[in-house]
């Protein structure tokens, strides 16, 4: 009888062992688990439970795209818009202790989100002299994040004061530019003062080389190799999110392999004109799509 209840005894024991076991699992299980659909960063936002972060889901694949070879990396981050320091917190988590991140706010408050690796400025992003001496106090910026208020004045200032600030294969990002459209911004749609409208004149700076053969000289005399053309290696437009990747940038060469086997093709007005200043005797040089 004795040794009935010890059996049954024992076999409670295994159960309850076994059902501590299975909730031990599940609640570890439960934890580790991603979404594997999702990016680190987007698996980061949607279980955070800490300090308020405010994103477009989109911008998370961008992100990985454009920042992922920096992480564990000693990066330099600048954030402009700490609003409750989750995003700041986000970006320590995701690049890793080496990271060093800047967060600049015009709110005075968000002082309070500064610790280990985060570094608060506070000012006015409109203002080119704040911006000015920020980057004479940050000692290097690998990516710039222009979160902040969204306005023309402030995308446009802080994008002509920190650009060149930017390190030689760092990355600018200004998100949110759907203000270009809307006026309490200062946007607009095709309006000449929006950030959108300024920003094209950057896709212009990008192929000052080509403006430099005659055949182009008449009509685009304004655009001169810069900076900018020295040292952007690519801009990119997303929905609302606008991306310069810098890179060292010599002039473009080019050249030919292979053999040609067939006549170009010349427009008629062109084999006239030839055929004219042929028979005159003027040689001149032809511009072609390879010049
Ligand atoms: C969209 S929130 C930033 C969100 C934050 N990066 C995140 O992901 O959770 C915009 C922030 O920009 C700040 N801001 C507004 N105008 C500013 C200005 N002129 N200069 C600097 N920061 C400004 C606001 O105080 C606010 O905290």
């Amino acid at each position: 009888m004795l040794a009935l209840e010890n059996r049954e005894f024992y076999r409670r024991i295994v159960v309850a062992q076994n059902l501590l076991f299975s909730f031990i699992m599940l609640v570890f299980l439960s934890g580790l688990y991603k979404n594997k659909n999702m990016n680190d960063l987007e698996n980061y936002f949607k279980q955070n439970t800490g300090r308020l972060i405010d994103k477009w889901h989109h911008y998370f694949e961008i992100y990985e795209k454009h920042f992922s070879r920096f992480r564990g990396t000693e990066v330099h981050i600048v954030e402009f818009g700490v609003s409750q320091g989750g995003s700041l917190q986000m970006w320590k988590q995701y690049f890793g202790e080496n990271c060093k991140i800047y967060g600049v706010d015009i709110n005075p408050h968000c002082e309070k989100f500064a610790e280990e690796g985060i570094e608060i400025y506070i000012g006015d992003q409109a203002d080119r002299k704040f911006l000015r001496s920020l980057a004479e106090k940050i000692p290097r910026i690998d990516i710039l994040i222009d979160d902040g208020g969204h306005t023309m004045r402030q995308q446009k200032n802080t994008f002509k004061e920190l650009f060149p600030y930017v390190s030689e294969n760092g990355v600018y990002l200004c998100e949110d530019l759907h203000t270009s459209y809307w006026f309490p911004w200062g946007g607009g749609y095709r309006w000449p003062f929006s950030f959108i409208e300024y920003s094209k004149r950057y896709i212009d700076n990008l192929h000052a080389w080509h403006a430099a053969s005659w055949c182009s000289k008449p009509l685009s005399w304004g655009l001169k190799v810069s900076d900018f053309t020295r040292s952007a290696h690519s801009l990119t437009y997303y929905d609302t999110i606008f991306v310069v990747e810098k890179a060292p940038k010599l002039e473009p060469t080019r050249s030919e392999t292979g053999t040609r086997t067939i006549p170009d093709w010349s427009p008629p007005w062109l084999i006239r004109l030839k055929a004219i200043l042929k028979v005159l005797g003027i040689k001149i040089k032809y511009p072609t799509m390879r010049d």
